[in-house]
C-alpha cells in the first residue's frame, strides 16, 4: 500500500527579524520575531509525501531533482519529529492504526519561485513538509503546536504554519517546548495591507542565513544590545500597531528593524552585506515617497539577500508601484507580465 498527502505552504516575510540561535540543533532563537504570511497564490511550496512499506528508504526530490536525504540533519530531524508524533498516536490506538511511522517516505517538493534567493524558500519548504506529514499521519496537533516541528527544519518556517500576522515566541525552555509561532491577527483584520516583492536578483545568496547568524552571535556587540533591549520593545510596539491598524507605526518599526538587522550584519566579523546598490536605491525611493505624501505610507524590508519587500495599504500601493515602474524601467528583454506579475494580489 501507498499512503499520500499533498499540501502547499506560503512564504512569510519578517517585519521584526529572527537572526541568531541560542541552540543550533533544536533551532531556538536568541530573540522573538514577527512576520506577515503572504498569499499562497504567488510564493509557495507544494509538497507531496508518500509512505509505503515497500520503499527502500526515505528519499527527497526538490524541484524535480533528487537530493541526498542523508546530507541534511535538519530534514532528518523534522521527519523524525513528525514520525515521533505519529508513533505516539499508534501507541494510543494499541495496534489498531496503520503503522505509518515505521514506513519510509518519499517527499516531492516544488517551489513556484527561485530557491535560496532570499525569498524564504526554506520557510515555505519546511512548513509544507511538516503540514504534508501532519496530513499523512493524521496528527491532531494545532498549527501552532506543529510549528515546533517546522522550526527544527528552519527557524523562520515555524511562522509559515499560520496565516496573517504571526509572532514566533523565542521561549526560554531548553527543550524548545515554548518556542513556537502564534497568530497575532488574521489577514482579514487588516484587508488594505498589501505586500509587494521586488526581485532585485534571483541569484543564490553568498552567505547562508544559518552560517551568517552564527558568526553574528559570536562576533557582534551591536547584536547583544539588539537582543537585550531593542527587540523586546519592538515586539510589544508592533503588536500594538497591528491591533490598532496603525500603519505609520507598523511601517516605521518594520524599516528600523530591517535596517538594524543589516547593521548587525555589517558589525559581524568578517562583515556580511546582503543589500546591494539597487536595494539601497529602493529604500531611498520609499523614504522619498513618504516625504512627498507627508506621512509614512510605505515600508521596505530586506532579508538575507538584495530583494526588497514593500508593505503599503491600498490605494497607496498603487501609487508606489507606478513610481517604482517609472524609476526602475522594465528591461527591454522582459515581458510586461513577467516583470510585474499582478502586484496587487501578492498578499
Ligand atoms: C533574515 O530561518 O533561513 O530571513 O533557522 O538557520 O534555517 P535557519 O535560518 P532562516 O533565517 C531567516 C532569517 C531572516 C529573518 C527572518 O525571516 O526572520
Amino acid at each position: 500500500p501507498v499512503y499520500e498527502a499533498t499540501v502547499s505552504a506560503p512564504v512569510n516575510i519578517a517585519v521584526i527579524k529572527y537572526w541568531g540561535k541560542r541552540d543550533p540543533t533544536l533551532i531556538l532563537p536568541t530573540n522573538s520575531s514577527l512576520s506577515v504570511t503572504l498569499s499562497q497564490d504567488h510564493l509557495s511550496t507544494r509538497t507531496t509525501v508518500r509512505a509505503s512499506p515497500d520503499f527502500g528508504g526515505d528519499r527527497l526530490w526538490l524541484n524535480g531533482a533528487e537530493e541526498d536525504v542523508g546530507a541534511s540533519r535538519r530534514l532528518a530531524n523534522a521527519i523524525a519529529t513528525a514520525r515521533g508524533l505519529r508513533a505516539a498516536l499508534e501507541d494510543q490506538a494499541g495496534g489498531g492504526a496503520v503503522p505509518l511511522s515505521q514506513w519510509p517516505v518519499h517527499v516531492c517538493s516544488e517551489n513556484n519561485f527561485p530557491t535560496a534567493a532570499g525569498l524564504a524558500s526554506s520557510a515555505s519548504g519546511y512548513a509544507a513538509l511538516v503540514s504534508a506529514l501532519a496530513a499523512l499521519y493524521e496528527l491532531p496537533q494545532s498549527a501552532s503546536e506543529l510549528s515546533r516541528v517546522a522550526r527544527v527544519g528552519s527557524g523562520s518556517a515555524c511562522r509559515s504554519m499560520l496565516g496573517g500576522f504571526v509572532a514566533w515566541h523565542a521561549g526560554v525552555a531548553a527543550d524548545g517546548s515554548d518556542s513556537l509561532a502564534e497568530q497575532v491577527a488574521a489577514r482579514q483584520h487588516w484587508p488594505e495591507m498589501q505586500a509587494l516583492v521586488l526581485v532585485v536578483s534571483d541569484q543564490k545568496k553568498a552567505v547562508s542565513s544559518t552560517a551568517g547568524m552564527q558568526t553574528t552571535v559570536e562576533t557582534s556587540a551591536l547584536f547583544a544590545e539588539r537582543v537585550r533591549t531593542v527587540v523586546p520593545a519592538r515586539m510589544a510596539a508592533m503588536q500594538r500597531a497591528i491591533a490598532e491598524r496603525d500603519f505609520a507605526a507598523f511601517a516605521e518599526i518594520t524599516m528600523k528593524d530591517s535596517n538594524q538587522f543589516h547593521a548587525v550584519c555589517l558589525d559581524t566579523y568578517p562583515p556580511i552585506s546582503y543589500m546591494n546598490d539597487t536595494s539601497r536605491a529602493i529604500a531611498g525611493l520609499v523614504h522619498a515617497f513618504n516625504a512627498a505624501v507627508g506621512r509614512v505610507a510605505a515600508a521596505y524590508t530586506y532579508d538575507a539577500g538584495p530583494n526588497a519587500v514593500i508593505y503599503a495599504l491600498e490605494p497607496d500601493m498603487r501609487a508606489l508601484v507606478e513610481l517604482l515602474a517609472y524609476c526602475f524601467p522594465r528591461p527591454a528583454d522582459t515581458a510586461p507580465e513577467a516583470f510585474y506579475p499582478d502586484p496587487f494580489g501578492l498578499f
